[in-house]
């Protein structure tokens, strides 16, 4: 296989530097060509320890014919555009997650990929993580049988000092929203990839407690074609932090966390329990008990993305998560927006215009925007 060039975007933030280790690790796949940021000091030094090539702009990369990849570590209003620019130069895209900030972006960014005939591969790691992989397996096997019931939750703590850790935070302008577009897409991302995408969608996004003019508390309701539903919450006003996903079905459910599974089988189907000539549950014989699970070990690091990256582009893997994946948790994002602001149901696949105008108006009315618990929302209808 031909090692492909890779230039990380963005290098010098959070997410960048595990991209640069992630690179470094696939020796037999992937070179390190270089690296860019605007913060030219750091990228410059960063550069010169790693003995690579230094670039300030996009541009410049994409003059660079030997580069294979980009990868985007930037913020993610910053991805179509880069994603879209990356494609017409020819490069092959690995981005992270959120993939942009609206669907519409995100469609542009599929498109883009697919006229260029070069790949998109979404950054979303906790697909490998061995308890999800796990899960995975039991539900396509159909070991739970059809689903009635879904939960996810992410609860994490923000303080002031993350907020003003950069400037495009904790507004809609420079972070297209807050918790729930920048934290929670593992999450849904997670959810939506094991028990696949909704048809109706109710949020509310509200700001409890943060001190900044987008969601930090947001909760939403679903609703599937086969009838089965679903709920998620999400804010960063909570301790202790974790995320866990409930999946319900009728042979069986499924106890999710990062760190843990837990499967329960049911020795009759819910569909024909519910049909016993009994009138409780209790007494009628009817149990769920859980079983062990055999989880392989394993890790669900950036390396390990990079690593099927390129064997996704080399046609040897699946891509982990393609654009037309990676649009899904994107989708339902907009989607819980858009319905807390206008105070509407969402139907799936969500009016791509009504999103642009909705938030170019969160965009501008920046602090105004912000929406209160219990008070009607900031957009006149
Ligand atoms: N996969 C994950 O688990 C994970 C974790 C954290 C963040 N992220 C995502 O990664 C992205 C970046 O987040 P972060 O926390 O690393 O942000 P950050 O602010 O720490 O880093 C962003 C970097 O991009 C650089 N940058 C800004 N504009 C640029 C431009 N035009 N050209 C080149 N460089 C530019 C900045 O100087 C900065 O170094 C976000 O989309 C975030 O959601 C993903």
């Amino acid at each position: 296989m031909k090692k492909l060039n890779f230039v990380v975007v963005g290098a010098t933030g959070v997410i960048g530097r595990n991209h640069i280790a992630g690179v470094i690790e696939n020796k037999g796949l992937a070179k390190l060509a270089g690296i860019c940021d605007v913060n030219k000091e750091k990228c410059s030094l960063e550069a010169k320890k790693l003995k690579v090539k230094s670039y300030f702009s996009m541009e410049d990369v994409l003059r660079e014919k030997e580069v294979g990849v980009v990868t985007l570590a930037t913020p993610h209003p910053m991805h179509a555009e880069q994603a879209v620019a990356a494609f017409k130069a020819g490069k092959h895209v690995l981005c992270e997650k959120p993939m942009a900030v609206t669907v519409e972006q995100a469609d542009r960014m599929i498109a883009a990929s697919k006229k260029a005939k070069r790949k998109l591969g979404i950054c979303f790691q906790l697909r490998l993580c061995p308890y999800v992989k796990k899960a995975k397996e039991l539900i396509d096997k159909g070991k739970i049988g059809r689903i009635y019931r879904i939960y996810a939750e992410i609860g994490d703590i923000k303080t002031a000092v993350y907020y003003n850790s950069a400037l495009w935070r904790g507004t809609w302008q420079g972070e297209g929203g807050g918790f729930l577009i920048n934290n929670a897409p593992h999450l849904l991302d997670t959810l939506f990839y094991l028990v696949g995408m909704p048809k109706k969608v109710w949020g509310i996004s509200r700001t409890q407690l943060q001190d900044t003019e987008v969601d930090d508390a947001v909760s939403a309701i679903f609703e599937y074609p086969d009838g089965g539903q679903g709920a998620i919450m999400a804010n960063c006003n909570q301790l202790p932090a974790g995320r866990r996903w409930e999946i319900y079905g009728d042979k069986g459910s499924i106890f999710l966390k990062s760190d843990s599974i837990r499967f329960f089988k049911h020795n009759k189907m819910i569909h024909e329990v519910v049909k016993l000539k009994v009138a409780k549950h209790a007494g009628s014989g009817v149990v769920s008990s859980e079983r062990k699970v055999n989880v392989l070990p394993g890790k669900s690091d950036h390396a390990l993305v990079v690593k099927n990256f390129c064997k996704a582009v080399a046609g040897k893997e699946k891509m982990l998560c393609s654009g037309e994946e990676g649009i899904m948790s994107l989708e339902i994002i907009n989607a819980i927006t858009y319905s807390s602001y206008a105070g509407e149901e969402v139907t799936l696949p969500l009016d791509r215009k009504k999103y642009r105008d909705l938030f170019n108006k969160l965009k501008e009315m920046g602090p105004k925007a912000k929406h209160i618990p219990l008070q009607p929302s900031p957009i006149e209808k």
